[in-house]
């Protein structure tokens, strides 16, 4: 086999052949179609030296001369109103932003946030139900997490239609020239300046309050309070999509597991955590810049080097996880070492926000819905055409 293209509908429906291949060549380096090399690392050992190395920095500037004048990435990568957030930054400044979240995903707010995930998937499913057939990912995995988000961040009920349709927009990757997503990043942009200066002036108890809060405390300047509400708005989205519709599809085609899944919570967290190792729905982690020389997997990495982490190919490794293609709940039940949610210091802040969607979702398609099954065969199902997430156009089920 030659070197597998990492894109096109073959790998997006089973990425693991290209994926074996490439950890057999650890780490490898790709050449982008505009010329830019990068790293890419695959195995699950050297996944974890990465994501948590001292010297691997997230800072755009961080990245080479070829990679910065590439402008790689989202538009939102290169605008300070948007970009100074934690993602794209390093310590001291990463662990300020971060902190600056807290209050948003302590218990009380999350005990809130899963009553509200239990009402909105209610009145989805009720429309389902009522109908006798539906549509999983359109009408309960792009919904819920949309409404969860604009409530953890604060987003009035009148923004929330318009945020659904721009955020849907920068997730589709049919935008060969980019001037889609650049219209619906200026179209957030305008929305979150908005929601900033409302929490202004009237403030609640919601995130977007609690940065304004914090800005007027003079502990967050006002880039910092645009790019955190943006970053929250667009990182929870689409990756929680890509959860629930994978591990919907998951229990519809493992009919014992799914039984399992309805009498005994332990085994639906089982179910929610193999989903995750198995699909991965942020593939790869965001870019990472060696500070100094840097030696991963026996690869010398030059300063500047963009590097990405392909956090589903380590997922699957078979030297980390027996089986590494196969769902089994059952048999790593309780085993939590996938890197989904990536690791070191930028593990995701909103893991137990995807966590608690999925368990309420799952339960609840598992009780109100015990007899549904797919309308079409598995194979006509069609994958997003992304190598960066990982999820379902449409998941059509019957009653
Ligand atoms: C299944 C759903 C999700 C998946 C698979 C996922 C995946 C990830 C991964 C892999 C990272 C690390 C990126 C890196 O190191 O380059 C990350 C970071 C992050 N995620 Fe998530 N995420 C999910 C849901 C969410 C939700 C619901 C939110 C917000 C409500 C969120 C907000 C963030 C933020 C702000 C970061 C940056 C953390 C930092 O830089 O310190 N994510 N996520």
């Amino acid at each position: 086999m030659g070197e597998p293209a990492l894109f096109g509908p073959d790998f997006d429906r089973d990425p693991s052949p290209a994926y074996t291949w490439l950890r057999e060549r650890p780490p490898h380096r790709l050449e982008f179609p505009n010329g830019v090399a990068a790293w890419l690392i695959t195995r699950y050992d050297d996944a974890l030296v990465a994501l948590d190395h001292p010297a691997l920095l997230k800072s755009p500037f961080a990245g080479n001369e070829e990679w910065q004048r590439a402008e790689m990435g989202l538009p939102l990568d290169h605008r300070p109103s948007l970009a100074t957030n934690m993602i794209n930054t390093d310590p001291p400044d990463h662990t300020r932003l971060r902190r600056a979240c807290a209050g948003a995903f302590a218990p009380r707010r999350m005990a809130k946030l899963r009553e509200r995930t239990q009402r909105v998937t209610d009145s989805l499913l009720d429309v389902v139900e009522a109908r006798g057939h539906g549509d999983l990912v359109t009408e309960l995995a792009y919904p819920l997490p949309i409404a969860i988000i604009c409530d953890l961040l604060g987003v009035p009920e009148s923004y929330r239609e318009a945020v659904h349709e721009w955020s849907l927009v920068i997730d589709s990757a049919d935008d060969s020239d980019g001037s889609k997503v650049r219209e619906a990043t200026d179209a957030l942009e305008r929305l979150v300046t908005e929601v900033v200066d409302v929490k202004r002036a009237e403030p609640d108890t919601d995130l977007v309050s609690d940065l304004v809060a914090q800005q007027a405390e003079g502990l967050l300047n006002a880039d910092e309070v645009t790019s955190t509400a943006f970053l929250i708005l667009i990182g929870g989205h689409e990756t929680t999509v890509g959860l629930i519709a994978t591990g919907a599809l998951a229990l519809l085609t493992h009919p014992d597991e799914a039984g399992r899944a309805r009498r005994d919570p332990a085994h639906r967290a089982a179910v929610i955590e193999e989903t995750l190792r198995l699909h991965a729905p942020l593939q790869n982690a965001t870019w990472r810049f060696p500070a100094e020389d840097v030696e991963i997997g026996g690869r010398l990495m030059r300063p500047g080097d963009p590097i990405l982490v392909s956090v589903l190919a380590a997922n699957r490794d078979p030297a980390a996880f027996t089986d590494p293609d196969e769902f089994r709940p059952g048999q790593r039940s309780g085993d939590r070492r996938h890197v989904a949610f990536g690791a070191g210091p930028h593990l995701c802040i909103g893991a137990a926000l995807a966590r608690l969607q999925a368990d309420v979702t799952f339960e609840t398609v598992l009780r109100r819905l015990p007899t549904a099954r797919l309308s079409v065969p598995e194979e006509e199902l069609t994958w997003w055409p992304s190598p960066i997430t990982r999820g379902l156009f449409h998941l059509p089920i019957e009653l």
